[in-house]
């Protein structure tokens, strides 16, 4: 095991590039199964969820393969049904072989996914987009198992209680695509994430209309080509980097940045009174100033993204005033709380509500990561504790941010990573 050792107080100064979309990533590599051909993914992320998925994918049949941030995906041939327990549970996303594994099988045998950090994370969604398509499900030892004896279109509503569900409109989609006649889901998520797999989809041959709207139609077709596609940039990643900046008072220049994604977050920093200069895709932010408090309520895409709460609300620790995050997608997502709690930040969750008393100084600490964005805002905090923070269990971070060790030393930032002392 390894931990993050942070000497706070460095201004960052630079210019950091983007990487792609994990989330993007993940939803495309389970749609370039569906080929019985080789697709030539760019821009992946070297992670570890993407390594996961891979290992999971590859023992149904797919063979993937990456070089740097060229992912192939050869799904010429996909025999297996079974996706097991002990890959299934490290990771949520996982849950899109079965989607993948219906469209080429007819039957699936999938793991329930475990829940996690943030939240109880049900599938109802999911089964409820796949019955619409003809799938008998039942649950039966912690497996979903799943069967479809003709995949046929059918007409669902995906919106559940915390509106839109990325995870389900994707697990729909991989077995609209390739069923018999027109398939109309409402309620569909937006992310660009989705769009990521609508557009790749389409490359393949698939019939979709709506991309990036609450409505997808798609014409099922019979088979889908290999084809090449590139994901888009990763716009929490970028917002990440855009927060540390804010967070240390310095000028950073954020490059291959999904401008296009990130219209309210970009709103809510210039509201914190940082200044930001938008050249294409490069996003430059000087702050200056004094930080002013902000109140922004999570909501699903094209709203405030629920991966950038736990980021923003260690911006807030360090902003002088009431600063208030509404979480509104996930009930459990509050676990950084306790460890800024640690290093002096004076918060209270109340009714999803994450209510910051900021401005005072926070020092450093040793913390520990629970999960992937919460890793992500204990190192923000990190770089303006006053002394030394140690982040352990930083294997929640490797899964969602490329190098962040790296890109953040060359932002100047006083980071590495060490070994666990055993004790
Ligand atoms: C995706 O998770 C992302 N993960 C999450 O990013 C992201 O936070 C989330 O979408 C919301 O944007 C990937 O793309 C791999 P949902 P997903 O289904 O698909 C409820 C990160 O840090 N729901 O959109 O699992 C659910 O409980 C991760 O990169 C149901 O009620 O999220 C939540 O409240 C964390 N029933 C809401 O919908 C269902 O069947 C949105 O969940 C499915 C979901």
């Amino acid at each position: 095991m390894e931990r993050i050792v942070i000497k706070g107080g460095q201004k960052l100064r630079g210019t950091v590039k983007v990487s792609g979309s994990k989330n993007a990533s993940l939803a495309v590599m389970a749609a370039a199964s569906l080929p019985a051909g080789v697709s030539t993914l760019r821009n992946v992320p070297k992670l570890k969820d993407i390594e996961t998925m891979g290992r999971i994918l590859g023992v149904l049949g797919p063979r993937l393969k990456q070089h740097g941030n060229v992912l192939t995906i050869d799904a010429t041939c996909y025999r297996e049904h079974l996706a097991p327990y002990e890959l299934i549970r490290t990771m949520r996303a996982s849950i899109y072989v079965l989607g993948a594994t219906l469209a080429r099988v007819g039957r699936a045998q999938v793991s329930l996914p475990g829940g996690c950090a943030i939240g109880e994370r049900p599938i109802d969604l999911h089964l409820k987009g796949l019955r619409a398509l003809g799938v008998k499900v039942e649950i039966k030892h912690g497996y979903i198992k799943a069967e479809v004896k003709r995949r046929r279109g059918g007409k669902v509503n995906l919106r559940g209680p915390h509106g839109s569900s990325v995870g389900a409109t994707v697990n729909t989609l991989l077995v609209a695509v390739l069923a018999e006649g027109k398939t109309i889901i409402d309620g569909a998520a937006r992310e660009p994430d989705v769009v990521d797999c609508v557009d790749f989809l389409c490359a393949a041959g698939a019939r979709i209309k709506g991309s990036g709207t609450a409505r997808l139609v798609i014409e099922g077709v019979r088979e889908l080509v290999g084809t090449e596609y590139s994901m888009a940039a990763d716009r929490i990643e970028a917002g990440t980097y855009l927060v540390a900046a804010a967070m240390t008072g310095g000028t950073v220049r954020v490059t291959n940045c999904p401008v296009r994604h990130m219209k309210k977050v970009l709103a809510v920093l210039e509201k914190t009174g940082c200044s930001l200069r938008v050249q294409g895709q490069a996003v430059t932010l000087r702050r200056s100033g004094k930080l002013k408090p902000f109140n922004v309520r999570v909501a699903p895409y094209p709203g405030f993204p629920t991966d950038l709460q736990a980021q923003f609300t260690a911006l807030a620790a360090i902003t002088p005033g009431r600063s208030v995050i509404r979480e509104t997608i996930f009930e459990g997502r509050f676990m950084h709380v306790a460890e800024l709690r640690r290093m002096g930040a004076k918060i209270e969750v109340e009714g999803g509500e994450v209510i910051v008393d900021g401005g005072n100084e926070l020092s450093g600490a040793v913390v520990m990561a629970s999960d992937l964005r919460a890793s992500a805002a204990l190192i923000l905090a990190g770089l303006v504790g006053r002394g030394w923070t140690a982040v352990r269990r930083i294997y929640h971070l490797d899964r969602g941010y490329e190098d962040m060790v790296g890109k953040l030393r060359k932002l100047g930032a006083s980071i590495s990573r060490k070994k666990e002392k055993n004790h």
